[in-house]
């Protein structure tokens, strides 16, 4: 036995000095088109493509999964209660899953229990840590539901304007612009302030996103715009108040989260009004609201769930891709490169090393990110700063799992706030940085955009 794994492991350290970038655990020969994330890819294409865990998890590694997969699922109600206890006095919804679809992506809707929609809120300034300035009354999140004996803090109404698109073949397509309005304030604001709407994303392949080398991430800044492309690119620096420092931004729409607790304990107390260990005061603390409705007292949720639900979304696995081998997907994968998507949403990284979970290590991955921020233009500015993201500017949506949003969701929405219902108008929202690659693609001929379509489908 000694034997072998003494060859094994002289054959894996020749293969890895004579190709190997990082100590990968998959053979560069064992690679296929369809492996978007190594070994943490999964290969069903069904509604739950995006609810797996990555293969060969130990047994107590899938237990503490299954345990998130459970809490990520569970509705929570308002104290008292047995169990899931603590929800509100105000939030956006009661269960993860409940936003995030099938840890897919979530519906443009407010106020109810199928609303994937939130909208932050600040004003002219920052707090002292560079983040946005809360709005008294109301923090930096509109919680637009309550429990019982409490106020929802406002109503988000979202109302829509079709505008058409015509690509210069002539061929005429319908743009929907939002406009968001904040009614019924259960208090009033008296500062002008600024609203930023999100949709809850998919949750593909965070774990090894979390994993991607800073150095990588800001290898990809082109400062001063060097090679002349238009796009320059800009890292996200933000505050995690569990480590206590200020780290670059990975997760969120704009990049504005430091880590996957951080993410994650923020949406317990913000989405949910649940408190936990990294974020222990209830977001309405401070407001009319909180002495009355809420108990305080030691945080509702427990630190080893806490823990669970971030293992789980960690060591959730990404799809594989589909039909790599038609024609048309490949030719449209030729036209991606072509028109510079590319530029940001890069097609092939390197995970760092990741010692506990050697899924997560070293894995060559094709999240379609580069996780900086981008000016996308006005058309899709929330004019509300985030840390260092300006009011223009997102991170790079990644593209994994893009063609299974569908299935997974029910209905499709894309971008930061649902306004497109297809990856076509999606496309076609791009401005500001992405401008020329937008328009390269419009210039397209049909034929070709529809096979960008159907390379963007089988991610
Ligand atoms: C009210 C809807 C809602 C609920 C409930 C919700 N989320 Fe989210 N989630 C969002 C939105 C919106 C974002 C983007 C936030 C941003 O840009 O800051 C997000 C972002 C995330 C991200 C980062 C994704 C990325 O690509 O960077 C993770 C991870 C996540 N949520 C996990 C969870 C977990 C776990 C829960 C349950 C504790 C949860 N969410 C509850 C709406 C929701
Ligand atoms: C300058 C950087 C940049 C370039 C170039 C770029 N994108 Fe994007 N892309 C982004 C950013 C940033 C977002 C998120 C924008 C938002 O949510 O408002 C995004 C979002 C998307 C989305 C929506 C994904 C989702 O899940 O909602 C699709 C689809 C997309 N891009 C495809 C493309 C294609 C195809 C091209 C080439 C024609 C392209 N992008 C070029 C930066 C870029």
């Amino acid at each position: 036995m000694k034997k072998i794994f003494t060859i094994s492991g002289i054959v894996l350290l020749i293969t890895c000095l004579s190709r190997c970038h990082k100590a990968d655990l998959l053979p560069a020969e064992r690679y296929d088109d369809r492996l978007s994330a190594g070994l943490a890819t999964n290969f069903d294409a069904s509604s739950h493509a995006f609810t797996h865990a990555i293969d060969g998890l130990s047994a107590r590694d899938q237990r503490v999964h299954d345990l998130g997969d459970q809490t990520f699922e569970s509705k929570f109600v308002a104290a008292p209660a047995p169990v899931f206890g603590g929800l509100g006095p105000i939030f956006n919804n009661v269960s993860c899953i409940n936003c995030h679809r099938n840890d897919g992506g979530g519906l443009p809707t407010t106020g109810s229990a199928t609303s994937g929609l939130l909208m932050r809120i600040s004003q002219a300034g920052t707090d002292a840590y560079g983040g946005a300035l809360a709005v008294s009354g109301y923090g930096t999140q509109v919680q637009d539901l309550a429990i019982l004996g409490a106020k929802p803090e406002a109503h988000v109404n979202i109302s829509y304007t079709e505008v058409p698109f015509t690509y210069p073949d002539g061929v005429v397509t319908s743009l929907r612009h939002p406009v968001y309005e904040l009614q019924n304030l259960y208090t009033p604001i008296s500062v002008p302030y600024m609203i930023s709407p999100r949709l809850a994303p998919r949750l593909v392949g965070l774990g090894l996103l979390e994993k991607v080398p800073e150095n990588t991430i800001l290898a990809f800044v082109d400062d001063g715009d060097k090679n002349d492309d238009g796009i320059t690119g800009k890292a996200n620096y933000v505050y995690d108040a569990y480590a206590n420092q200020i780290v670059i931004g990975r997760f969120g729409l704009k990049a504005n989260a430091p880590s996957l607790l951080m993410q994650i304990a923020m949406a317990y107390q913000q989405d949910m009004g649940v408190t936990s260990y990294p974020t222990s005061q209830e977001s309405a603390f401070g407001q009319s609201q909180y002495q009355s409705v809420t108990d305080i007292g030691s945080t509702e949720l427990a630190d080893s769930m806490l823990n669970y639900v971030t293992f789980y979304v960690k060591t959730l696995a990404v799809p594989a891709r589909r039909n790599v081998t038609d024609p048309d997907v490949k030719a449209g994968s030729i036209l991606f490169n072509q028109v510079n998507c590319t530029a940001c949403h890069r097609a092939t990284i390197y995970t760092g090393t990741e010692s506990s979970t050697p899924q997560l290590s070293g894995q060559q991955i094709h999240p379609y990110t580069d996780l900086l921020l981008h000016d996308m233009g006005d058309g899709l500015a929330d004019d509300r700063p985030d840390f260092r993201a300006n009011g223009k500017e997102w991170r790079t949506q990644p593209l994994w799992g893009l063609g299974l949003m569908q299935k997974t969701t029910g209905t499709a929405y894309y971008l930061h706030d649902g306004r497109a219902r297809t990856i076509e108008e999606a496309i076609l929202w791009h401005d500001g940085e992405a401008k020329k690659s937008r328009d390269a693609f419009t210039q397209l001929t049909n034929q070709q955009r529809d096979q960008l379509m159907k390379f963007l489908n089988s991610l």
